[in-house]
């Protein structure tokens, strides 16, 4: 089974990826030619795989945790529906989920 994301990269450019919903959204994207760094491996402490999740899915994500408000509320480029994708569990529930890349820090 695969699901389909919606990738918004980070010249503005939209792109529709299918990926098998195993493991976190970093690294789905961190195998993207314009995708995330993922410097950390997705320890929650780099924040190299921060996103912007679109408003309406926002909220169907689970909550964020200590470590990843921690480490948001650090970023110059933070929103309000920001999150670190390697904090994002794929699972068949977020077929189109839709999500725009971070500027880097
Ligand atoms: S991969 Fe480093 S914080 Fe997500």
């Amino acid at each position: 089974m695969t699901i389909r994301l919606q990738v918004v990269d980070r010249q503005g450019n939209a792109h529709e990826v299918t990926v098998v919903p195993v493991g976190s959204l970093m690294e789905a994207l961190r195998e993207l030619e314009y995708g995330v760094a993922a410097i950390c491996g997705g320890m929650c402490s780099c924040a190299t795989c921060h996103v912007y999740v679109d408003e309406r899915w926002s909220e169907r994500l689970s909550p964020r945790h200590g470590d990843e408000v921690e480490l948001l509320a650090q970023l110059e480029h933070r929103a309000e529906h920001s999150r670190l994708a390697c904090q994002i569990r794929l699972s068949s529930q977020l077929d189109g989920l839709r999500v725009r890349l971070a500027p880097e820090e």
